[in-house]
């Protein structure tokens, strides 16, 4: 048996001695470093834990899965090409979906990970981190799984309070965003996190009308007009992109019990929905 095949046997018994559940969809689930993983999510985080190198100009785009993480991945793709052209023309976000597109330098990745069992591969490596919040009422898929934490790359909590607490800690490093104010105040936030990228609009560029030209060429209706964004798997990010589509959803006694969640796992963060 070679070195990988070890590994792999390493890993998997690994797996099979952590504490496991079901999820909504009752496929198995693991609990690992308080997170919970399906197999093969599980398999690359260790893979990534283990083998991880980090370069200090890393951007990591994190959040929990249905928080925006496309329109992240889209914007910081979008902002970080402009300071290559200096335009949107015929952009790589117009022939490839935002999860497939991977800028070489500075190199941009996306998880669902914990902050907590980031650092450990990350080391001290100065890399830029933002995590994407969004309300848990848009989130949340099955109330009863979702308040339990059981839930794949849940519990939910645990991974925006890790990030909360990271980007107070560390606001160099660690930015926190969320979706609401994305869509509230879109030109503000989107400043905000191309100054926290390293890459600030000029003035000019605030005058030539470029923040306006990001936002509306990383917008849910022009990504979702093309075709790369309709077809395959891709199409699963873009359902509605809308803010309280929750109140079509949860019923009175839903809500009431996820506020009670909510008030219970936030209450003295400082962190508000
Ligand atoms: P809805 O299901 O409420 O429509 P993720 O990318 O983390 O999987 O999140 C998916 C959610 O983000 C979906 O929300 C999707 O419609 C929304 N979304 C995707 N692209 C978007 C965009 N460009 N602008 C706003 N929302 C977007």
């Amino acid at each position: 048996m070679g070195d990988d095949d070890n590994i792999r046997t390493e890993i998997r018994s690994l797996i099979s001695s952590l504490p496991s559940d079901a999820d909504f969809q009752g496929a198995k689930i693991y609990n690992y470093q308080g997170c919970w993983y399906r197999n093969f999510a599980l398999q690359a985080v260790i893979d990534f834990q283990r083998n991880c190198k980090p370069t200090d100009t890393d951007i990591i785009l994190a959040s929990y899965p249905k928080s925006g993480t496309t329109w992240a991945k889209a914007l910081t793709v979008a902002l970080l090409e402009r300071s290559v052209d200096g335009s949107c023309n015929n952009h790589p976000l117009a022939s490839g979906s935002p999860h497939m597109l991977f800028p070489s330098s500075p190199r941009v990745f996306s998880t669902h990970m914990p902050l907590h069992t980031l650092r450990q591969p990350l080391m001290n490596a100065p890399c830029k981190i933002v995590y994407m919040c969004r309300n848990v009422k848009n989130v949340l898929v099955s109330l009863e799984s979702f308040c339990r934490g059981v839930h794949y790359f849940g519990p939910f909590w645990d991974s925006v309070l890790s990030y909360w607490r990271g980007s107070l800690e560390d606001p160099e490093h660690v930015l926190f965003m969320k979706y609401e104010d994305l869509k509230a105040e879109p030109c503000a936030q989107v400043m905000r996190l191309a100054e926290f990228l390293g890459c600030p609009f000029s003035q000019e560029e605030k005058r030539g009308g470029s923040v306006e030209k990001i936002l509306e060429l990383c917008s849910f209706g022009n990504l979702s007009s093309f075709d790369v964004n309709q077809t395959g798997t891709h199409d699963i990010f873009f359902r509605k992109g809308e803010v309280d589509d929750w109140k079509n959803h949860l019923t009175t006694e839903m809500q009431k019990k996820i506020d009670m969640v909510i008030q219970e796992k936030f209450q003295g963060s400082g962190l508000e929905f």
